[in-house]
């Protein structure tokens, strides 16, 4: 009997420690490599909606198709991790999408069509419907689309699951900084570690240990609060609540222990991980108008992480080099896109056909958008 390859997976955000765990189950020696794993990147800081319907927009069917696929394999997913021993915490309690003003209404209406179009479940309904299933909307939403599929995850408890189950299969952590990548090594300060294959899970920082990203992944910063309600104020909404205010998206997504996250802001800052005071004003003003209640809540965390984004949205899944995969650029959508991917990976090294939606992923195109 051969032995599985060993891997190195560069990275311990929820793609790298997704990958991790799912090769480490299926047989192979991996070692992960992160001076921070879980809580130094993008995925500690995340809101963790899992929103491939309502993150979609006409143009970005195939980062809808990867979305919804990797939407499907979430239950599962979650389901093998709490009967590990570590509930990531899924809600199933769905997405509302609060419009303001007549233009807004009829963005909404418009993308209810279009998402009906394809074959998704979405309905346009009045504030009055909205309240109705959440009592501590504003008064000024006039309406808004319902969209029941769209899940959302405890992005804290999800890593520490990824983590611990990582390493009940025997995943390795080395808590280095990598300097230089090459098929089959990988280099921290002190030593070059040996590896059949090497998987490039490293966010934003992916394009400095892989000149074949360069320009393709950027940092884009986004800051994200959290609160929490007080015995004399509204109770967070059950769901997910989405609304864009004076053109600025804002997202309000409730965990079960009581928290609510609310996110976020989007900035070309480059690996500037300050949070700002505008982006504190901007997240709590958009937020309020939308559920006023906010404003008496206690303010618990602040909070800024980078987006690994990609030119056009979808991440870049694919072999880079000989044994050098890479599987980053995840953009808006990392949490959502973990299971997926580490499917993906694993089919890599089976030599089995990937997920569908997973080529048109596929790192080549960086050369095409070059020569467009
Ligand atoms: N997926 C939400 C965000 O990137 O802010």
């Amino acid at each position: 009997m051969t032995a599985e390859p060993t891997v190195a997976v560069i990275g311990a955000g929820v793609i790298g420690l997704a990958v991790a765990w799912r090769l480490a189950a299926a047989g192979h020696a991996v070692t992960v490599f992160d001076p921070n794993p879980a809580r130094g990147g993008a995925s500690w800081v995340a809101g963790g909606m899992l929103a491939p319907v309502t993150e979609a927009w006409p143009g970005d069917e195939a980062v809808l198709e990867l979305g919804e696929e990797s939407l499907r394999r979430w239950p599962a997913f979650a389901a093998e991790l709490s009967a590990a021993g570590a509930d990531p915490g899924l809600s199933r309690a769905g997405t509302i999408v609060a419009a303001f003003d007549r233009a807004d209404a009829e963005q909404l209406e418009i993308h209810a069509g279009y998402l009906r179009e394809l074959g998704r479940e979405a309905s346009f309904v009045t504030g009055r419907e909205l309240r109705r299933a959440e009592a501590g909307l504003a008064g000024a939403v006039r309406g808004g689309l319902l969209v029941p599929g769209d899940l959302a995850v405890d992005n804290r408890r999800l890593l520490n699951a990824l983590v611990g189950a990582a390493r009940r299969h025997g995943a390795e952590f080395v808590r280095e900084e990598v300097v230089e990548l090459a098929p089959g090594s990988v280099h921290t300060a002190g030593a070059v570690h040996r590896a059949d294959a090497v998987v490039l899970a490293a966010g934003a920082w992916s394009a400095g240990l892989a000149p074949e990203l360069a320009g393709a992944v950027r940092p884009l910063k986004g800051e994200i609060l959290r609160l929490r309600a007080r015995r004399t104020t509204l109770p967070p909404p059950h769901r997910t609540v989405r609304a864009v205010v004076e053109g600025r998206p804002v997202y309000l997504v409730p965990r079960q222990d009581g928290e609510l996250v609310l996110g976020a802001t989007q900035y070309e800052a480059g690996f500037d991980t300050t949070v700002t005071a505008r982006g504190v004003r901007e997240l709590l003003e958009g937020a309020e108008r939308i559920f006023p209640a906010i404003a008496e809540y206690e303010l618990t965390e602040t909070a800024a992480g980078l987006r690994a984004a990609s030119a056009d949205n979808l991440p870049y899944l694919g072999e880079l080099a000989d044994g050098l995969f890479a599987a980053t650029g995840h953009h808006r959508n990392g949490l959502l896109l973990a299971p997926v991917t580490a499917d993906a990976v694993l089919a890599w090294l089976a030599g089995a056909p990937p997920p569908p939606g997973v080529a048109a992923a596929h790192p080549s195109r960086v050369r095409r958008e070059e020569r467009v």
